[in-house]
């Protein structure tokens, strides 16, 4: 219940304290054990980390709990005990009390929820990352209803300042060298409290998107809504695994992952702008009546600049890969390579960024590309593994590259992620429908 979750300053500042301490401790303890020559691996380290990161992670809520939701998307960034321990983040939060969902309707319309809707259910049906939603009925129509927790909105801020010393310690990076990508991480964080902004999102999105199959987005409706309330249809539908539960049939799982696959392209291509959090909560999908896909969750959108897109374009283009000449331009303009690099160091990069791109770029690169082959993901986790793995590169501490391709990044991971997951053999080369 609500009092479980600190949300005094003092109450939040003194759970980060303690979490800060003990991973301390944890470090001490491995370089202690180490010392005396006994046995403590690197993994338990880690392990003993990321198991109390994640106890205070869950008890903050709130924007924490969205970044350790993204850290664990961003499985090839982390060691496998952190990924593990977010991984949990996804689906346990305590809900919040009926009163206090009548206090927040109160707040933002002056009436309960059971004046504005013809029927509302206390209970929540879903938990939000944060917030909750509620199932309401209006004028005969079903109605999704996504309340905001309290006080979230005011305190994202502070609680990045609380996370960010313990991160930075945790990574052994300084504020100076992440700047940039915190920037980029903080707004896309304070933005998602913004449902106002989710809801013009939405809207945008898919109207934008009308043109192509398979798909299916709530209405959204504003005058059930605010910066902290969203109302919008219910959609039917199975999150993935319930869905894979069900037996679809191949022809089926082609279908969701060829919507997916083009819902991406096309907003990535066409619109410059994405649905920036592709996990498996944000999908409904159905077989009843053909196979669709229901998206939902527009509280991540990343804009792509004009010269990012063309950059991002370009640098997964089979052609850049075999070309070392423009590579290693390209890689400078992202930021990546630096005139100042020793040749052993930029020789490094360059066959890191090689390898890299020529895996993440693979699926672009054939007409049709079967996601049902378990060892491309395998395969692109264990890179991730690798990166971190190779001594040169983690002596090179400080991350390179354009900030606006985190985001990007975490995208085509995440979608690749899902389409591994549905089995889907996708046509990659679909062009865009002409109807914008
Ligand atoms: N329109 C909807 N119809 C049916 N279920 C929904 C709808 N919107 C949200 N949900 C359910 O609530 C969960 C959380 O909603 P979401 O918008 O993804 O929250 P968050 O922004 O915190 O990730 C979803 O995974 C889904 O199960
Ligand atoms: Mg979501």
């Amino acid at each position: 219940m609500l009092n479980d979750i600190p949300t005094t300053k003092v109450a939040r500042a003194a759970r980060f304290a303690k979490t800060g301490f003990n991973v301390g401790t944890n470090y001490i303890k491995h370089y202690a054990k180490k010392a005396v020559g006994a046995e403590s691996t690197t993994a338990d380290l880690h392990a003993a980390n990321a198991a109390e990161l994640y106890g205070t992670l869950s008890e903050m809520k709130g924007s924490v709990l969205k970044v350790a939701q993204m850290l664990a998307m961003e499985k090839n960034m982390l060691p496998t005990a952190y990924a593990d321990q977010f991984a949990k983040a996804q689906y346990s939060t305590p809900p919040l009390s009926g009163p206090l969902v009548v206090k927040a309707f109160r707040d933002a319309f002056g009436k309960s929820p059971y004046q504005l809707f013809d029927e509302f259910e206390p209970e929540a049906r879903q938990a939000a990352s944060i917030g909750q939603v509620h199932f309401a009925r209006k004028d005969g129509k079903e109605l999704a209803v996504k309340v905001q927790y309290p006080g979230v909105a005011d305190s994202i801020k502070s609680d990045i300042r609380l996370v960010k010393p313990i991160a930075l310690r945790v990574m052994g990076l300084s504020e100076a060298q992440v700047r940039p990508y915190l920037e980029e991480v903080e707004t896309r964080l304070l933005e998602e409290t913004d449902y106002a902004l989710e809801l013009r999102r939405g809207q945008e999105i898919a109207a934008r998107c009308q043109g192509l199959g398979n798909l299916e987005f709530p209405a959204y409706y504003p005058e059930y809504s605010t910066a902290r309330i969203l109302t919008m249809d219910w959609l039917t539908g199975r999150h993935l695994k319930e869905f894979l539960a069900t037996n679809p049939s191949p022809e089926v799982r082609n279908q969701l992952g060829q919507a997916l696959w083009d819902f991406y392209q096309f907003q990535f291509n066409t619109l410059h702008q994405l649905h920036a959090d592709p996990h498996p909560g944000n999908f409904l999908m159905r077989a009843d009546n053909g196979g669709t896909l229901g998206v939902l969750d527009f509280g991540c959108v990343k804009v792509v600049p004009q010269e990012v897109y063309q950059l991002f374009t370009a640098l997964l283009a089979a052609e850049t890969i075999a070309d070392e000449t423009r590579l290693a331009a390209l890689l400078t303009q992202a930021g990546v390579l630096r005139a100042t690099d020793a040749p052993a160091m930029r020789k490094l990069y360059l066959r890191t960024m090689q390898t890299s791109l020529e895996l993440v770029g693979r699926p672009f690169h054939q007409a049709t590309f079967d996601f049902g082959d378990p060892t491309y993901m395998a395969a692109l986790y264990a890179l991730g593994d690798d990166l971190m793995a190779d001594p040169e590169l983690r002596k090179q501490r400080e991350p390179r590259g354009s900030e606006h391709f985190i985001y990007l990044n975490r995208t085509y991971v995440g979608l690749f992620a899902l389409l591994t997951e549905l089995g889907a053999v996708i046509e990659t080369h679909v062009p865009a429908p002409v109807t914008v």
